[in-house]
């Protein structure tokens, strides 16, 4: 590929170009933007009278002013009927989310969209279907027959449980509230499986499940409240690269004391100054780093604890303030059911122990010392010298929802939040932080919790068809290098039937095909924008729209529910995911209505949607009134509605107030009860359950622990392996590892090394860096080209099925060098502490 050159001038939108509201599609900060869009051949002028942006272009634009149109904020887009239009997105000023500031990956959402004759060419536009060796595109009507047939063929011979899923659940990119209610209308109402995953997850579950049963809704805060606290805590989250402009716009500020005005309007009669904050993380990252320079090292307390050992610090933390007598008593007696306060005490706290010897344990397991563990409860509780309570807000995110332990690790930092009275006012609350955004409305799964692990199922030659739809388990799924050889073990005899069968109309291959599952065959259907490392080994892909190639709508981090609106076409004949299943739907009902069989037509009806509006409304009638509100509740409201709240949307879960939908800013205000039958929370009993058997194996078998995380581009890099500002810095995936262990390994920056366990290998080039400590080494979590879910092992949570995707063990080799990387990289790691 040739060397990134950004365009060093650009075209301005004209006056009267089309203007249309849209959210950034990356990550559940869910960022406010405008799409400008006007036909290709026309220009604005400099003067602020002649472009759409009212800015005066013959002066020098400002930095961070928001008033730069940059190279990757734009594009040219061919729609449909072959007319060609400039399309520029750039920040909404308005958007109380991002006020006009972009990320990284926001800043190139203009380069992202498809365009025939630019990198982005690759998309999926036509249906492809398995035809003698080679998937080769076709119609419709020609690729819908053929699955139909074998999903129809499959429930009526094997069960509706034969048909495995895979499915995306998110708000933003293509998914929001209409295509998640078609996934679940489909899966759920129509062919009624049990074995269905989420994207990331081998399981149908929530990666919250602990703080749902305690009663907390994990979306409960705004991102003000980081504003308004005294102490922000970041809990295995690496805020600054993965949730940019919360972390820029709304945190940083706090550190920096230019929130106080507003923490003395919203807590009068409080002793309040600027906020402090404590990133729990075992790497030294680029928020940690940012936040020290910003926010002076005096206000940032980084404890850099052993991977895997949380538990044991928030038990820790919250004995220290249970101790000390710094615990919001009366919240405690009033808001939590008093049953479940006394086995977190005796199961949590340890108070059968001296807090001596439950400190000497937390210290030899987290390798923190006392003083940290006691400091940081400090910051988190100890009363001001006015008798105020200090107000913290809790933030967590993978290293939590992903670490050892899901349940637990989560139900400990929910206790904590509990324990110290932080939810219900300004500056408080407890959450999950979110990859992406939520679009989250679909009946009710039909299965049991747990729910059946389905890669293991697969694996074991279960299930007659495997159905994925915007998500890559290839990649992304937990001991990936399992699942790459069961697609390609299992697909390759379906593969072997349809060669054998290719004279043959759909009704005999769909035949054909069911007798080859019979034999541990399994028919793969992949429905996405790319062709994925999943699609690869599928025999029918089904092309989808984007994010602004139908309407959608999701929340964000804080719930406030936007509208995208549509500002272009979908590639060739790709269509939205909700039409995709409307159309299986119809063609699996037409199918049972020739056989005159009733109950499948009763099940396959109700999909002849025509916009996405409809499918929008009638999810949104799904939730029942009079039921306590769920986080994303938008009954009540419609596009109409949307399209005048603009990008500051309304935060769900909405009510009708005098006939007019109204939001909320954060829960549990004014005596709100919690979500449990009682309507107190419950606390849980959280002790550290040490590391499981096997992955115990790995690290006693191999030198280095394993982890992974994200960096400052997407973390599955979908678009951004076409958008070159990003292919050619991250081309294949890096590793960082410690100075000391770089020269044991005789390693120097940019070295290609190898990595194995018993899973699994791949390959990455060598960061040196100080953000690991010896003995650890940290990779990049889901690069298509060289994956660090290869070397994770099988190991989930049982209580939830949540993968341990944080924690693995390697061997190491070096192999070489790659000149072409050493041609452009500088290998310097992202934590902008230069180490060589
Ligand atoms: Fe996009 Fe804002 Fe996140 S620009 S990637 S939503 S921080």
């Amino acid at each position: 590929m040739a060397a990134y050159r950004p365009a060093d001038r650009m075209v301005l939108p004209p006056v009267n170009a089309e203007k249309y509201q849209i959210v950034c599609h990356y990550c559940a900060v869910g960022c406010g933007y405008h799409v400008y869009k006007w036909p290709e051949g026309k220009a604005g002028g400099l003067l602020p009278d002649q472009n759409a942006l009212g800015v005066d272009y013959t002066k020098q634009i400002a930095p961070l002013s928001g008033d730069w149109i940059a190279p990757a904020h734009h594009t040219v887009v061919t729609e449909r009927d072959g007319q060609r239009y400039h399309i520029a997105i750039v920040p909404d000023k308005e958007c109380v989310v991002n006020k006009g500031h972009h990320s990284a990956r926001g800043g190139t959402l203009g380069s992202s969209l498809y365009r025939p004759d630019g990198p982005t060419h690759t998309r999926l536009t036509h249906p492809l279907v398995y035809r003698s060796t080679k998937q080769s595109p076709t119609t419709w009507d020609d690729a819908i027959d053929l699955t139909a047939r074998v999903i129809y063929g499959s429930i009526l011979r094997d069960g509706n449980d034969s048909i495995f899923m895979r499915v995306f659940d998110h708000g933003g990119g293509g998914g929001g509230f209409e295509n998640n209610w078609a996934v679940g209308k489909f899966f759920f109402n129509a062919v009624q499986t049990i074995n269905c995953g989420i994207h990331n997850r081998p399981a149908y579950n929530s990666e919250v499940h602990a703080s749902r049963d305690m009663g907390v809704p994990e979306w409960n805060y705004a991102y003000v409240d980081a504003e308004l606290t005294d102490t922000i805590v970041l809990w295995g989250t690496n805020s600054y690269e993965a949730q940019t402009n919360f972390y820029l716009v709304h945190m940083l500020p706090n550190l920096q004391g230019s929130t106080v005005k507003g923490k003395e309007a919203a807590r009068p009669g409080e002793q309040v100054g600027p906020g402090r904050m404590i990133i729990i993380d075992p790497r030294r990252t680029s928020t940690v780093v940012v936040s020290e320079q910003a926010g002076g090292k005096e206000r940032v307390l980084h404890l850099q604890l052993k991977p895997g050992t949380d538990i044991a610090l928030a038990n820790a933390i919250a004995r220290v303030v249970y101790e000390r007598e710094w615990h919001d008593k009366d919240f405690v007696a009033n808001r939590v059911e008093a049953e479940t306060v006394q086995p977190f005490l005796e199961q949590s706290l340890q108070i059968g122990k001296s807090l001596d010897e439950v400190l000497a344990e937390a210290e030899n397991i987290t390798g923190l010392s006392r003083a940290q563990i006691e400091q940081a409860a400090s910051w988190i509780a100890e009363t001001k010298s006015d008798g105020s309570r200090p107000r913290a807000i809790f933030l967590y995110e993978k290293g939590v929802i992903w670490g050892l332990k899901n349940y637990q690790n989560v139900g400990s930092i929910v206790n904590l939040a509990l324990l110290t009275g932080n939810f219900g006012k300004p500056g408080t609350g407890c959450g999950r932080l979110g990859g992406h955004q939520e679009g989250y409305v679909r009946p009710a799964y039909r299965g049991p919790r747990p729910a059946p692990y389905i890669d293991d199922l697969l694996s074991q030659g279960q299930g007659n068809v495997f159905y994925v739809a915007g998500c890559n388990p290839a990649i992304t799924t937990l001991n990936a290098q399992r699942m790459r050889e069961t697609l390609q073990t299992r697909g390759k005899l379906v593969r072997d039937a349809l060669d054998a069968n290719f004279a043959a109309d759909n009704a005999t291959k769909a035949q054909a095909i069911l007798e080859a599952t019979r034999q541990g065959g399994l028919f793969i259907i992949v429905q996405d924008i790319y062709l994925t490392a999943t699609a690869q080994y599928a025999h029918v892909v089904f092309p989808a729209a984007a994010w602004g190639e139908s309407p959608i709508t999701s929340i964000n981090g804080e719930r406030r529910l936007r509208l995208d609106e549509k500002f272009m076409d979908p590639p060739g004949i790709a269509e939205p995911d909700w039409k995709i299943f409307g159309m299986l739907a119809q063609r699996i009902k037409a199918l049972a209505q020739a056989d005159g069989n009733t109950d499948i037509v009763q099940r396959f009806s109700g999909f002849e949607w025509t916009t996405a509006e409809e499918v929008f409304l009638e999810g949104g009638a799904s939730f029942a009134d009079g039921v306590k509100a769920s986080t994303e509740r938008y009954k009540g409201v419609d596009y109409n509605f949307l399209k005048a709240a603009g990008n500051n949307g309304i935060q769900t879960p909405v009510t009708i107030v005098n006939g007019k939908p109204q939001g909320r800013v954060r829960y549990f205000e004014n005596g709100e009860p919690f979500y449990t039958e009682s309507g107190k929370a419950k606390m849980l009993p959280t002790p550290w359950p040490g590391f499981p058997a096997i992955v115990q194996e790995q690290i006693n078998k191999y030198p280095y622990f394993l982890t992974n995380g994200r960096n400052n581009n997407w973390q599955t890099l979908y678009n951004d392996m076409n958008i070159p500002f990003f292919a050619e810095r991250t081309p294949i995936s890096f590793i960082e590892i410690s100075p000391e262990d770089a020269k044991k390994e005789a390693l120097q920056a940019g070295d290609l090394v190898r990595l194995f366990n018993d899973y699994g290998e791949t390959t990455a080039y060598t960061v040196i860096s100080t953000s690991v400590k010896p003995g650890m080494i940290f990779m990049l979590f889901a690069h298509p080209n060289t994956t660090a879910n290869s070397l994770t092992t099988p190991y989930v949570d049982p209580e939830v099925i949540i993968p341990y995707y944080k924690g693995s063990a390697v061997g190491l080799q070096r192999i070489g060098r790659l000149a072409d990387l050493d041609a452009r990289l500088t290998y310097q790691p992202n934590n902008f502490e230069k180490v060589v």
